[in-house]
């Protein structure tokens, strides 16, 4: 089912004996080979404080695993679905600001695995990217994430590795965080887009291809609102203030929200409110999450469509119809969020950072192997979780590298508490989603496009753009940064920064 890995139970050993003591992450410059091979000195993840006594806890199992399920409708036979319970659909953690979180994660995989809490400003140590700030959760082994959610809102977790394999069948679910409503609302409906790679009779296609990975990316051909084909369809209040919360969790495609039939309004991008905005339509890349508010007509049987107009036709996603509850409501005003306690950055004089998105130089350059002082050779890329390909780069510097240099050295080297400015220009012809780890950013100004400032942690951008994004870097560790378009990912347009 998988593409052949080899084991890393090896590499991780070999790993270790050639890390540089203090260094937070196991990124081995060829510079650092010698003398840290004989130091012998051991590598160390990083920690994490645990719930202290008394805490409120929310305590979650989440078990890998893939699962026989009726997917599409007879005649198709079942799929088999990757997910963390028991059950069709997304899986949706739900829980109040200011509880922790504690989830046990058990591989019931074939290969490794790991939890990635996407747009949580959460501790290093629980951010589930493998070999980087955790060893990666083996076959039969288990690894418990806690911590307490800083900020309310939208959010989801997904693996860290073979990530277009793992995520792309199903691993994924959301993680709601309760308490940012002034005013509550009269349905609360997660509405998590994505398409499926499956085939007529129900098996998974191939899910990257070369093509696709070099240019927008690997369609699916099954598109679904909460793991169930479109639309989605929902009774709610009549005259009743609905609240949705949409996630783009497809690894590929970007789609553009529009609403028919009532007046919406924009209440928070990425999870973070803002002053609400009136909706006209809204792109989102893979990974973004957008929440509207809207009020329903006052009629029972009137409807509510919201469709995607990113596609040559404009697709419906969701049907949301008035019951006959009467609600008397007064004039329709959207509620604000309470707001998010995001550090805000300082502009004026903030360090500009350039990220340069770009075509590798090379197409199709093989990872060089990594030799091991015990003349042991393992394929870079099956360390790293990439694919051999490299298509894309960030700041010319693809993942890996074509050089020696085993592993790439930071993009950026942050000090803790400043303020900085990066300017993301965009040098290829296709779309690129670009997340950061651990920190949220405002998107400030495009050469492009006009901007409505906000909050996020994945912002698109677009051929020829130039996107300034600030953000203060306050949050210790080494943090990825890269397209959420999977296989761009994957095939090279992935990097890190360390906040020290
Ligand atoms: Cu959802 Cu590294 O990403
Ligand atoms: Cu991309």
């Amino acid at each position: 089912m998988y593409k052949a890995r080899l084991k890393r139970r090896d590499l991780l050993s070999g790993l270790a004996g050639l890390a540089v003591a203090g260094l937070a992450a196991p990124f081995i410059l060829r510079s650092d080979f010698a003398g840290s091979a004989e130091a012998g000195n051991a590598f160390v993840y990083p920690t994490a404080p645990q719930p202290p006594a008394g805490a409120d806890v929310l305590d979650v199992s989440l078990t890998a695993k893939f699962r026989s399920q009726q997917f599409l409708p007879p005649p198709a036979g079942p799929s088999e679905i990757g997910g963390y319970r028991d059950m069709p659909g997304i899986q949706v953690i739900r829980m109040q600001h200011g509880q922790w979180l504690r989830a046990k994660l058990v591989n019931n995989l074939t290969e490794h695995t790991s939890i990635h809490w996407h747009g949580i400003r959460l501790p290093n140590a629980m951010d589930g990217v493998p070999y980087m700030t955790q060893a990666p959760v083996q076959p039969g082994e288990d690894f418990t994430y806690a911590f307490q959610p800083p900020d309310t809102g939208t959010f989801f977790f997904h693996p860290h590795c073979n990530t277009v394999e793992q995520y792309g069948r199903g691993l994924v679910g959301a993680l709601i965080i309760d308490g940012d409503e002034t005013r509550p609302s009269d349905a609360d409906l997660v509405c998590a887009y994505r398409d499926w790679r499956l085939k007529p009779d129900g098996s998974f296609d191939a899910m990257m291809t070369d093509k696709g990975a070099a240019t927008a990316g690997t369609f699916g051909k099954v598109a679904t609102m909460n793991g169930h084909l479109l639309p989605m369809r929902q009774e709610v209040p009549a005259n009743g203030d609905i609240r949705l919360r949409i996630l783009n969790l497809d690894l590929t495609r970007i789609i553009e929200i529009g609403v028919e039939g009532a007046e919406a309004w924009v209440i928070a991008t990425d999870g973070n409110p803002l002053d609400p905005v009136k909706l006209d339509s809204w792109k989102m890349g893979p990974a973004m999450r957008l929440d509207l508010l809207l009020r329903m007509p006052k009629d029972g049987g009137q409807k509510v469509q919201v469709f995607n107009y990113f596609a040559a036709q404009p697709v419906l996603l969701m049907e949301l119809t008035a019951n006959n509850t009467q609600l008397d409501r007064p004039a329709f005003t959207p509620a604000i969020l309470r707001p998010a306690q995001i550090p805000v950055p300082k502009i004026d004089g903030a360090e500009q950072l350039p990220l340069r998105l770009s075509a590798a130089s090379a197409h199709s350059a093989k990872a060089p192997d990594l030799k091991l002082p015990d003349g042991e050779a393992i394929r870079l890329a099956d360390a790293l979780c990439l694919t051999t390909n490299t298509f894309w780069a960030l700041n010319g510097q693809a993942w890996p590298g074509r050089d020696h240099k085993v592993l790439p050295s930071p993009l950026f080297k942050l000090v803790k508490g400043r303020s900085y400015v990066i300017e993301i220009n965009n040098t290829t012809p296709r779309i690129h989603p670009i997340h950061l780890h651990g920190h949220t950013f405002q998107v400030l100004s495009s050469s492009a496009n006009k901007v409505v400032p906000h909050l996020s942690d994945t912002t698109l951008v677009f051929p020829n753009e130039r996107l300034k994004v600030a953000f203060v870097a306050d949050n210790p560790g080494d943090w990825m940064i890269h397209c959420h378009i999977i296989e761009h990912q994957e095939t090279g347009m992935m990097g890190y920064f360390r906040v020290a």
